[in-house]
């Protein structure tokens, strides 16, 4: 199974990612948890990758689309993914269509601005494995603690408000688009297109997904 997920920062798609990936088995391919690492690990990548993501913008589709073409040629791939994060533009999604790499399933996270923006001041993230926390809407069992790791959590860097909110506006201005692109596919017969309400409680969300996915 292949399986987009698409949606503003925040809206929740690393958080249900985890959930997705291990009840169906599939990798999570998440394109910001890759830059993240190769920022860490000071590849040339990061070192491009960081003053951009720090400003909210978006690295270039060139990188990201070499980027996730390697990463899905891996072995674990062959039985599907799970993109999150990724296609974040016009010409990324028509990258992979052009690439004939048919999705199954694209998921869109529906939650408003305002939302998002009390929801990121909360976050807290393992930085090894991605895995997502919030203060107050999905805490860890130990307060700062990873629940599998037990390492420190971190607050991400392009998490300050006014970072947000210049993801958001990157995300209406270049990413809403492909709700129109994936609309057209769904018409077409070559998706299913389904949209949630991102805004409900974490396990609602993971219910619902989890009556769409089967
Ligand atoms: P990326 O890491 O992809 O960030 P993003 O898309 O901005 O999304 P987030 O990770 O911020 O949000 P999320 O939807 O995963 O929400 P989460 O589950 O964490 O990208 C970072 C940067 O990398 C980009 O800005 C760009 O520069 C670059 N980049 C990445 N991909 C790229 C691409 N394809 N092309 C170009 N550049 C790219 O949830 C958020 C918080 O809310 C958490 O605290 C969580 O616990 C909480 N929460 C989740 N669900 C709920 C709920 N239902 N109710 C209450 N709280 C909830
Ligand atoms: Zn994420």
């Amino acid at each position: 199974m292949r399986i987009v997920l698409l949606g503003a920062p925040g809206a929740g798609k690393g958080t249900q990612a985890q959930f997705i990936m291990e009840k169906h088995g599939i990798p999570q391919i998440s394109t910001g948890d890759m830059l993240r690492a190769a920022i860490k690990a000071g590849t040339e990548l990061g070192l491009k990758a960081k003053a951009v993501m720090d400003a909210g913008q978006l690295v270039s589709d060139d990188i990201i689309i070499g980027l996730v073409k390697e990463r899905i040629a891996q072995p674990d791939c062959a039985n599907g993914f799970l993109l999150d994060g990724f296609p974040r533009t016009i010409p990324q999604a028509q990258a992979m269509k052009d690439a004939g790499v048919a999705v199954d399933f694209v998921l869109e996270f529906d939650v408003p601005d305002e939302e998002i923006v009390k929801r990121m001041s909360g976050r807290r993230v393992h930085s090894g494995s991605g895995r997502t926390y919030h203060v107050v809407f999905n805490p860890p069992k130990v307060e700062g603690k990873d629940d599998v790791t037990g390492e420190d959590l971190v607050i991400r860097a392009d998490d300050e408000e006014t970072t947000v909110r210049k993801r958001l506006d990157v995300y209406h201005q270049q990413t809403a688009p492909l709700i129109g692109f994936y609309g057209k596919e769904a018409e077409a017969g070559n998706t299913r297109y389904v949209k949630i309400d991102g805004t409900q409680p974490v396990d609602l969300v993971s219910q619902q997904l989890a009556a769409i996915l089967g």
